[in-house]
């Protein structure tokens, strides 16, 4: 089960990588090329926000039988955690920032759902969509990864 839930996780975030990278890319050649938002541009953001989420709740799974989550196991005090740099990034940095990056896409998904014309859709998703990707390749453990 643990083995399964790894891999889904550690393959997921190719395809989470590559989403956000073009929707990224995406929206901020929207903004430069002042050209009109279409299903196409839709349909990426949207794909971003489901992938991610998508892997928001396979980390979730994979945070509660990971044997790199030490938050359960007992005698593990909260200082050990945080003094050890591996320890401090599984059991709190990772988590804690792909939140806030799935976080950031949300809002930027539906702030830019709200807008009425092309300008300002494209502007909501060149704010929160780079600021996800900076806080995902921020927090991805390159070294165990590849
Ligand atoms: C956009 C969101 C995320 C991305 C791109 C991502 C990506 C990754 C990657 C690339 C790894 C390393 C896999 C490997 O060693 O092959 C990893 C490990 C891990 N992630 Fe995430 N992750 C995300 C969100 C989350 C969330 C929200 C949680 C928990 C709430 C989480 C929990 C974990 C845990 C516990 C591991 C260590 C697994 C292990 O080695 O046993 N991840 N993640």
């Amino acid at each position: 089960m643990y083995r399964a839930i790894y891999y889904l996780h550690s393959y997921w975030a190719y395809l989470v990588l590559l989403v956000v990278i073009l929707a990224t890319l995406n929206a901020i050649t929207g903004v430069i090329s002042k050209r009109s938002y279409g299903p196409r541009d839709f349909r990426i953001s949207l794909f971003a926000l489901i992938c991610t989420h998508i892997q928001l709740l396979i980390g979730i799974v994979l945070f509660f039988i990971s044997p790199k989550i030490v938050w359960f196991t007992e005698g593990v005090p909260v200082k050990e955690i945080m003094g050890d740099s591996v320890l401090r990034m599984y059991n709190v940095e990772h988590p804690l920032m792909m939140i806030i990056a799935v976080v950031l896409i949300t809002i930027g998904y539906s702030k830019h759902k709200k807008k009425l014309s092309s300008a300002p859709k494209f502007k909501m998703l060149a704010i929160f969509y780079p600021l996800a990707l900076i806080a995902i390749l921020a927090m991805i453990p390159w070294a165990a990864w590849f």
